[in-house]
Formats: structure tokens, sequence, C-alpha cells
């Protein structure tokens, strides 16, 4: 893990993370309806201003995921979304929008930039395969914008295959496909 320090503890991942001035315990756990308002914010933050994605994508994605949609889907047992907190701050979040046949298909994983590169966006990932597994899944798969730096580079250290290209893909832009053996 990047930086981070791993300690279990009951049904929570707790990850202390070592690299940052202050320690930070970072906890991984589920979406609670507690969370879905702070969830919801981060991922408009985030996706608002995507430097990757065209404004087309960007307005879908706001306009997409609305807190009564995160509501309704945890009731879906083929949703899942984990929530990486500092104390009880939101700070990122990953997702798998649909499992089907043992394949679970992830949808974003975003992290607060104030946050980024101390190894929540790894721990996110970690814990989603888990849960993944859980599930009796296989296997996973997600895209990335070719130009995605930071999620390409994140695909890549936490074991992601690239799959192939997949031209005009979402909102006609290129995308890579990756996936993931569990
Ligand atoms: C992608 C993202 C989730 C990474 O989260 P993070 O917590 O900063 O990532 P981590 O600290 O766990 O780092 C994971 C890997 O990505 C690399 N990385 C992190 N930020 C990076 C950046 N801006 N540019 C290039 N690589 C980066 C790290 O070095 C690390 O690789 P390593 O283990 O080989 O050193 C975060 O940058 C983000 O929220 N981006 C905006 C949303 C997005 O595009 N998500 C991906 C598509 S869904």
């Amino acid at each position: 893990m990047t930086g981070a320090e791993k300690v279990r503890a009951g049904p929570l991942n707790i990850f202390i993370l070592a690299s940052t001035n202050k320690n930070m315990a970072i906890q991984i756990a589920k979406l609670t309806p507690k969370y879905i308002k702070q969830t919801h914010e981060l991922l408009h933050k985030i996706i608002r201003h995507h430097k990757c994605y065209s404004e087309h994508a960007c307005k879908y994605w706001e306009h997409f995921y609305t807190p009564a949609k995160l509501r309704g889907d945890l009731n879906d047992a083929q949703w899942i979304m984990l929530i990486a907190k500092d104390n009880n701050n939101v700070v990122g979040f990953t997702n798998v929008y649909k499992i089907m046949g043992g394949v679970a298909q992830c949808d974003w994983c975003i992290v607060n930039p104030n946050y980024s590169g101390h190894g929540i966006g790894h721990a996110l990932t970690k814990a989603l395969f888990k849960e993944c597994r859980k599930a009796g899944c296989h296997k996973i798969e997600t895209d990335s914008r070719i130009n995605n730096a930071a999620g390409i580079s994140l695909l890549k250290a936490t074991g992601w295959q690239k799959v192939s290209l997949l031209k005009r893909h979402w909102f006609g832009q290129d995308y890579f496909l990756w996936e993931k053996f569990l």
C-alpha cells in the first residue's frame, strides 16, 4: 500500500496513513444513508471540473448520480459503494454499479484532492476487490479515459490488466478497458 500501514479492526478496515505530517486514521466502510450527502458532494466536486471528460459527459454524470439515486442503490444487492472516512468526513469512494455472471462492473474511484497521493485510492480499490469476492465475483472490469494519468496509475498499482482500446466510447471519447481476476 502506498505510504500506509494497514490495521484491521472489526468490520471496517482502518488505514493509518503514515506519510502525512500528522497521521490520519482512514476508515473504509460501506456507504450508509448518513454519508450520502457528503459522498454526492464529493462526486460532483470532482466530476464537474474533471479535465479528462467532455462537458457533455460531466453534465451527464452530475445528473445521473443524485442523492435519491444513491439512496435507492443502497437497496440493490448488485451494487456496492465503499467510502473512505477521515473521522466523519468522506474523503473518497469507489463503487460497483452492476454484478452479473460473477463479473463486477466498477464505475468510479474518487479521492478528495487534499487527501490524494496517500494510498486512499489504493486502499479503497483493494477493499472493493474483497467485497466483490465476498459477493461471489471472479472478476472485475472497469474503463478509464486514455489520458487519465492518476486513474491509470491507480489501476496499474492495484493489478488491473489493460484489455483493449475502446475508440469513441462513452460520449464519443476514447477509453481503455481494464480487467482484474479476483
Ligand atoms: C485516481 C485517484 C482516485 C487516485 O487516488 P489516490 O488516493 O491519490 O491514489 P493513491 O495514493 O492510492 O495512489 C495510487 C497510485 O496512483 C498514483 N497516483 C496518484 N495520484 C497520481 C497523479 N495525480 N498522477 C499520476 N499518478 C498518481 C500513485 O503514485 C500510486 O501509484 P504507485 O502505487 O505505483 O505509487 C484520484 O487521483 C482521483 O480521485 N482522481 C479523480 C477521479 C478519477 O479520475 N478517478 C479515476 C477514474 S474513475
